[in-house]
């Protein structure tokens, strides 16, 4: 749909950036990252400008996502801003959650800013949260958006896999299989609890690929005395060593292990990944990602289909409406937990 206006002295304004044409009003892109970081999205925006600079387009980075839009902390991208970056963790446009853009002057300075640099088009690499801004400036305000997911907790609707939840589920195996030498070394029960706040999927993927004993998700209760139980008569048949996986939604690594240890009379111990699960150099599977959605992201921009998250389903890319990625999909539960189960 093509945005004509008509001004009370008569002149006849065309709006470049419509939601129609062969992307024919844009000539510069904007790219940021928001929200928390995640291995790959390094390789997401070197796609994007790599893609965008080979189709003629120009390329502005916005630093610390939507915060950086009402601070106008916008800086121009060619070839070499992302050179070497491909194998770095982290984002080199910084990321942050930015609750003034929540408010409809926040997002208004944001539209001034995107206007002040000629920026015709966003990408934006982020979750849920920062697809919900992206949404926003497309429906409200007319910009043509594209969002790419960029989270380590691989909740989102419309993709198999979300860019950084492959890294981070491999750095947390890597740290558990090290705890699991010194639990087995002094007879220990460990708990040990990984990131995903509203979403199970790191915890189920982490358990299932350390060989845990349980995983306590945000999306199941959790029955601490059958799991007990199982954990005595383990005991009391020679097994002297134990790993729980817990996801930081769904309780307090503390918590569980006093419980735990309290109800079995076994020694038990907690470690907290956090952080560390969002850092470190990416996987290939993740640069991969990262790439091809970044490519795919230009593409669409410049067929003219904006208000699209990019993703990927049966390793094929796969296109859904804004709306419909942002809401948040809990995957493989069910089968998951029973192979947990079925495998200790
Ligand atoms: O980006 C997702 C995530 O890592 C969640 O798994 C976690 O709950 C949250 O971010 C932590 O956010 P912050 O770094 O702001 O504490």
């Amino acid at each position: 749909m093509a945005r004509i206006f008509i001004k009370p002295d008569g002149i006849v304004i065309f709006r470049a950036f419509s939601f129609e044409g062969i992307g024919m009003g844009i000539k510069k892109i904007g790219i940021m990252t928001s929200g928390g970081d995640g291995p790959g999205m390094n390789a997401a925006i070197r796609s994007v400008v790599r893609c965008s600079l080979s189709s003629d387009l120009k390329v502005d980075g916005i630093i610390r996502g939507y915060q950086g839009l009402i601070d106008d902390d916008v800086i121009s991208l060619g070839h070499r801003s992302v050179s070497n970056i491909i194998n770095r963790g982290g984002t080199i446009l910084k990321t942050a959650r930015s609750d003034e853009f929540k408010t409809e002057k926040g997002q208004k300075i944001a539209v001034r800013t995107l206007k002040k640099h000629k920026i015709d088009a966003l990408v934006v690499i982020g979750g849920d949260g920062s697809y919900a801004g992206a949404q926003v400036l497309f429906e409200k305000h007319s910009i043509p958006t594209i969002g790419l997911p960029g989270t380590i907790d691989n909740d989102l609707c419309g993709t198999d896999q979300t860019i950084g939840c492959r890294t981070a589920v491999n750095t947390a195996l890597e740290a558990i299989d090290k705890i699991r030498d010194t639990a087995h070394s002094m007879e220990r029960i460990f708990v040990i609890e990984v990131m995903g706040n509203h979403s199970g999927y790191i915890a189920l993927e982490v358990a299932l690929g350390a060989g845990a004993e349980d995983v306590i998700i945000p999306e199941r209760a959790f029955d601490y005395e059958s799991l007990c139980e199982h954990i005595v008569e383990g005991n009391k048949k020679g097994k002297i060593s134990w790993m729980i996986i817990v996801a930081e939604g769904a309780a307090k690594a503390p918590d569980v292990a006093e419980r735990i240890g309290k109800i079995t009379k076994l020694e038990t111990r907690f470690v907290v990944l956090g952080h560390v699960q969002r850092g470190g150099v990416p996987i290939g599977a993740d640069r991969i990602l990262a790439t091809r959605l970044g490519a795919k992201a230009v593409d669409l921009l410049l067929e003219g289909t904006y208000g699209k998250a990019v993703g990927i389903h049966e390793d094929e890319i796969h296109v859904v409406d804004l709306p419909v990625a942002c809401k948040r999909e809990n995957k493989n539960v069910d089968e998951y937990l029973r192979l947990i189960k079925l495998l200790r």
